[in-house]
């Protein structure tokens, strides 16, 4: 999907100087067709493969309305967290009942927005959600399909802030019997929901499959204790995303069997071992479908070389369309779009314009010698950066654009000053004269 031709850089058959020129700088660009081949290995290798077996898109890591058109032609499902992105959603015309509602608080407001639009699924997170859920189905004439995010307790190998299947968790139940089963035998007594199974995601940007094999030891041990006390057979199982991906020359993205494939024989096993029915299986991937699908276009502009210590090329965008470097230490990788055939020739550290130190892009990335107004492409950028996008410096969200074999639409405009600062008031008592 990248490549270089006559040394400019290449998205999916788009020369990016030129959308450079045509949109301007930041610039987010996605290839349609990355994006589709990701949901196209999904689909060969899961979704075919398990009866009932579906793939709910993570809307956190990228999400917009042509977005949310993608992953609805593709045929997936979606995971939503909040109310805006269930409004997106629904906007774009994504069909509710493929929607799963996700998050550790999710508001009064949310939830009554969730059911009256009758979402696929909502994913219970919490103590008192059960109760909100009934009260507002009550209330409603409704009844939801439940299932209940659990921390299986195990550590994921991958930075402290996208850890989640611990125990010491905000998300989800803990295992311990006097809090989850408690919790599953109300659901499965309420006449206002259909409890169907569990749910855990146990991390992000993850390698390997020993942790995803233990969280599902743990769900098992689960299905089995649900079977023998109350009767009930699981019929649904949610086992998350995290499939990591290259970001670097370290890193080195793993095919989704590798993931999956062990988790469901295990699954197999075990249900059929007890006899019962194979549960419908759903994973939530955002990262690894939306993430290697970007770049990122920055023009260069001021140069600073502090003799014997370091060079600091600074671009025209930063911590605020990607805050990932400045909160994870995630590390980069980028070229010179316009000298894509050059050889590197320095080692420089890629700044963005905020006022924070820590506002570095790349720490050590090794260039042909960059120039004010050379374009500085960086990989990897499509998951958690647009939808972290922040104001920060009142520096506007960059545009967005999607590639197809050449050809370039827009699916997010540049922010406008006008627009940045729509919801701000001079209060009357500061007005003035
Ligand atoms: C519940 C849940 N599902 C899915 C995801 C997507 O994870 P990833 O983008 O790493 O695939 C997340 C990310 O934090 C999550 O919290």
């Amino acid at each position: 999907m990248i490549e270089t031709r006559n040394g400019t850089l290449f998205l999916d058959g788009c020369d990016t100087t030129k959308l450079a020129q045509k949109y301007g700088t930041p610039l987010y660009i996605y290839s349609q067709t990355a994006i589709e081949e990701r949901f196209a290995e999904l689909r060969r290798d899961f979704v075919e493969r398990w009866p009932g077996a579906r793939v709910a898109y993570a809307a956190k890591s990228f999400f917009c309305l042509g977005m949310a058109r993608l992953v609805a032609e593709a045929g997936m499902c979606l995971d939503v967290v909040s109310g805006g992105e269930l409004r997106t959603a629904l906007a774009a015309g994504f069909p509710a009942e493929r929607i799963e509602f996700n998050g550790n608080n999710k508001l009064p407001g949310e939830l009554e927005l969730a059911i009256e639009n009758s979402v696929g699924r909502m994913i219970i997170d919490g103590a008192h959600e059960l109760e909100d859920i009934e009260s507002i189905c009550r209330a409603k004439g409704k009844r939801m399909k439940v299932l209940y995010r659990v921390t299986p307790g195990v550590k994921a190998d991958s930075h402290d802030y996208i850890v989640t299947g611990k125990k010491d968790s905000k998300f989800g139940f803990p295992l311990d019997e006097d809090v989850i089963y408690p919790a599953v035998e109300a659901a499965i007594r309420s006449p206002y929901v259909d409890f169907l199974g569990f749910h855990f995601h146990i991390g992000s940007q993850l390698f390997k499959n020993e942790p995803y094999l233990q969280a599902t030891d743990a769900i098992l041990e689960l299905v089995r204790h649900v079977k023998a006390c109350y009767g009930v057979e699981v019929r649904e199982l949610n086992l998350g995303g995290g499939f990591g991906i290259a970001y670097n020359d370290e890193e080195e993205r793993k095919p989704y069997r590798y993931y999956l494939d062990p988790m469901m024989e295990r699954i197999a096993a075990c249900f059929d071992e007890m006899g019962l029915l194979r549960p419908a299986l759903v994973v939530e991937p955002g990262r690894s479908i939306a993430g290697d699908a970007a770049i990122t276009l920055y023009t260069i502009g001021s140069i600073k070389e502090i003799k014997g210590l370091r060079k600091y090329v600074s671009v025209d965008g930063g911590m605020t369309d990607n805050i990932r470097p400045a909160l994870y230490q995630a590390v980069y990788r980028g070229v010179l779009a316009n000298k894509a055939s050059q050889p590197a020739e320095e080692i420089v550290t890629v700044c963005g314009k905020c006022c924070e130190s820590g506002d570095i892009i790349i720490k050590d990335a090794k260039l042909p010698k960059a120039e004010r107004g050379d374009l500085l492409a960086v990989f990897s950028t499509g998951a958690y950066g647009y939808t972290m996008a922040s104001n920060y410096n009142s520096i506007p969200v960059p545009a967005v654009v999607l590639v197809r074999n050449g050809r370039d639409e827009c699916l997010v405009q540049r922010q406008t000053w006008e627009q940045m600062t729509a919801c701000q008031r001079i209060p009357d008592s500061l007005k003035g004269e």
